[in-house]
């Protein structure tokens, strides 16, 4: 990725919290700040007390227009140890002292910064600054062997001149090497640019009435979290939605829909657009015969009976029609997961099902993670533990990429271009 100059800010809409920790570097992480903010980032910056020997908190307030934690718990304060790396999009700690490294590569928690490091989902860079018998020490190259290993990235210190007078490799690195390693942390994977994803989520609605209609738990966050790891990933993205409580993603073309029949019109017409058509969607399979014009009353009845009749199965639908696209099905089941699953996907004419069971504690509809099993038109399965839905949207992508790139080649490799 390019650094600031050539193509504009490169951190435009990102949330990025800067630790500074006691080092006599600290003051380089103003000017690190000043970068940072220059490249269209949102900054907050968090100071170990040692820190705040070496620079005023005063300094970063005024800079980055935030007031600077140092604190766990502040007065009248959410818990910042949890919100802060919630909201970031990376952490950068600059300088990171021999300390800060050995706390956080022990699981340490006894300030602000390195409670908030316990709880980190999001990148984490480390760019260390100390004298350089200490950068040396057997102890402080174990702990930064631990902390690469899971995955924070660690930027080197350079050599050169140190306060102590010597030198050696200690002194903080170049703050662009340090920009950099923050801009390819969050560089997405490019992997689907040039493909359409149509996307299907959420349930159908089936009126019975005006006000009445029949429906299913489906939240619509499995279908949204696939819809965002695409467009992340590069693809372009059109995401038909059931009715669901969630906003509608940045930068994805959403078309609302509420029954089955209004899905399947909205899907067929976008198919010939489509590389890939996910379902996620949790389509009703009856709707009432005859919906009533009016509000159905209870006329003294004690029972009511309701005439349903079959919806569309959009996906063998679409099946059908299909010309190249690769077809992505769902699998809701309560028992025999993988053999019902294999069913769907051979009915359908699928070339990936996604089986979930929908008892597993923890997963499927409403909640916020899944467990799934991928099984492929070869009978290859992928088990995919309880994770984040976003987790499991990646998963189901780096399959699905995967199966494109598989049948590409095949195609390549025979006389006669056409898959089916
Ligand atoms: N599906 C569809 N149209 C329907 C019903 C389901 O396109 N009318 C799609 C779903 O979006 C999902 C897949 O088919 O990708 C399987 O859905 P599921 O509800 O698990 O199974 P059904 O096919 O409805 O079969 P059953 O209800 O008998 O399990």
């Amino acid at each position: 990725m390019a650094l600031s100059g050539s193509n504009g800010p490169t951190l435009i809409g990102t949330r990025i919290v800067l630790g500074v920790t006691g080092s006599i570097a600290a003051y380089k992480a103003v000017s690190l700040l000043r970068t940072l903010l220059r490249e269209g980032a949102t900054v907050q910056v968090v100071m170990t007390a040692s820190a705040t020997k070496f620079v005023t908190p005063l300094t970063f307030e005024v800079l980055s227009g935030h007031p600077v934690s140092t604190e766990v718990f502040e007065a009248h304060q959410e818990m910042k140890h949890l919100s802060l790396p919630e909201q970031a999009d990376a952490i950068v700690i600059a300088p990171a002292t021999a300390n800060c490294l050995a706390k956080s590569a022990l699981g340490l928690g006894d300030d602000l910064l390195s409670t908030m490091l316990l709880t980190a989902q999001c990148p984490v860079i480390i760019a260390p600054a100390m004298d350089g018998g200490m950068w040396m020490h057997p102890a402080v190259t174990e702990h930064v062997r631990t902390l690469r290993a899971r995955g924070t990235i660690v930027v080197d210190p350079e050599e050169g001149p140190l306060a102590s007078g010597k030198v050696g490799q200690g002194r903080l690195a170049d703050e662009h090497k340090i920009l950099a390693a923050l801009q390819s942390a969050l560089a997405p994977q490019r992997d689907w640019q040039g493909h359409r994803i149509l996307i299907s989520a959420g349930p159908t609605q089936e009126p019975i009435d005006p006000v009445r209609f029949i429906s299913n738990r489906s939240s619509g966050k499995m279908g949204y979290a696939l819809a965002e790891a695409a467009r992340a990933r590069g693809a372009q993205v059109v995401l038909v939605s059931g009715p669901t409580a969630l906003p509608a993603p940045r930068g994805i073309e959403v078309v609302p829909v509420e029954t089955a029949a209004d899905m399947t019109k909205a899907l067929s017409a976008r198919l010939a657009w489509s590389t890939v058509v996910i379902m996620a969607a949790a389509v009703a399979d009856f709707r009432p015969l005859h919906p009533a014009s009016q509000k159905i009353k209870k006329q003294g009845q004690t029972d009511q009976t309701l005439a349903l009749e079959r919806t569309t199965d959009i996906l063998a639908a679409l099946s059908a029609q299909r010309t190249t696209q690769l077809l992505v099905g769902f699998a809701a089941e309560t028992q025999d997961l993988i053999a019902h699953a294999k069913d769907k996907l051979t009915a359908k004419g699928l070339d990936l099902i996604v089986a979930n069971d929908i008892t597993t504690e923890g997963a499927g509809f409403g909640s916020d993670h899944n467990a799934a099993t991928l099984i492929d038109r070869q009978g290859a399965l992928i088990e995919l533990p309880l994770m984040s839905k976003r987790a499991m949207a990646d998963a189901i992508l780096n399959k699905a990429h995967a199966l494109l790139c598989a049948t590409a080649s095949n195609q390549a490799s025979k006389p006669v271009a056409g898959r089916r």
